[in-house]
């Protein structure tokens, strides 16, 4: 059982990857949802966790984090995500609220308590970095930060980053440096357990969860759709996956260096395999990562009808 914080930008992906967390009570006994400005503002982003919250009834308590990356500006990125920064569906006022505790708090009152907690980061990195200046302790009480972010070959937002680490990568660099235990899911494992197009169509029900699913993808699929490609990334749902079966992935272990600057280079990931606290994620079962993605959502539909 992983005792986990999310720590995201939802998102259309963000979302996929909480769904399948969801559906796994067994595996995560969930602390709380951290956002952070990345895909969107920070008010958007942390809307659009508690607009699903509402829809589903959830009542995970939602801490709003960084507004803004360390030293950069930060942009949002409507390409991606829509001007919502998670287009398609329509969803309910939330009642709930986000708490009054900052995220970078909730993060120190949690590890003041616990020294296994397994963070699970879907965004840029800046609510982690902040943690890291400013509670030194936190890097001998994560067990393991699992993330999205990086590239190994070229990047999704300059030639060679992957947007995560890109929008802020003086965060990353301090939590790569940190000597945590980091296991880092970069763009091309997400690519290869991408879904199929065609796989999508599964969603188009009137059950609850494969609705909100479906309408997600409606928005989510246009950039592949637009490019020609038969099949998408669902970036965030990758180290999810991973914790659920680390069986399904090949990885190497080493040292991951971010490069701070350069039209091209801002954010890159330079990973060097051998001594080291990172796993790179190197490639995966595609049909083995949907199976579990689908499973999940199916458990949801029965679950919240
Ligand atoms: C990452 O960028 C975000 O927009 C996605 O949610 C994912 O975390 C992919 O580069
Ligand atoms: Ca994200």
């Amino acid at each position: 059982m992983y005792k986990t914080i999310i720590d995201c930008d939802p998102g259309h992906d963000d979302i996929m990857a909480l769904l399948t967390i969801l559906a796994h009570e067994e595996c995560f006994n969930v602390l709380g949802i951290c956002t952070v400005a990345g895909n969107n503002t920070l008010e958007k982003v942390t809307r659009n966790v508690l607009q699903v919250e509402e829809y589903l009834g959830l009542n995970i308590p939602v801490y709003k984090g960084a507004v803004k990356p360390l030293v950069l500006d930060g942009v949002p990125q409507p390409a991606g995500h829509g001007e919502s920064g998670m287009d398609g569906p329509i969803l309910p006022q939330p009642e709930m609220k986000a708490q009054d505790l900052s995220a970078i708090d909730f993060y120190k009152e949690v590890l003041r308590k616990e020294d296994d907690l397994t963070i699970i980061a879907l965004a840029p990195l800046t609510n982690l970095a902040i943690l890291l200046n400013e509670y030194p302790e936190a890097r001998s009480k994560i067990r393991q930060i699992v993330l999205m972010g990086g590239a190994l070959n070229g990047g999704n937002i300059n030639k060679y980053a992957e947007f995560n680490i890109w929008h802020d990568p003086h965060a990353a660099k301090i939590v790569f440096d940190s000597g945590i235990d980091i296991v880092m899911a970069p763009l091309e494992v997400c690519y290869a357990g991408g879904i199929l197009i065609k796989e999508t169509e599964r969603f188009r029900n009137e059950k609850r969860v494969s609705k909100l699913v479906d309408d997600l993808f409606s928005f989510y699929l246009r950039y592949a759709i637009d490019r020609g490609w038969d099949k998408t990334a669902i970036f965030d749902l990758i180290p999810v996956l991973y914790l659920l079966n680390k069986d399904l992935f090949i990885s190497k272990k080493g040292k991951v260096d971010i490069i701070l600057e350069g039209e091209d280079t801002q954010g890159q990931t330079v990973f060097v395999e051998g001594e080291g606290n990172h796993t790179v994620l190197i490639d995966t079962d595609r049909k083995a990562c949907m199976k579990i993605f689908f499973d999940a959502i199916d458990t949801l539909d029965l679950r919240y009808q």
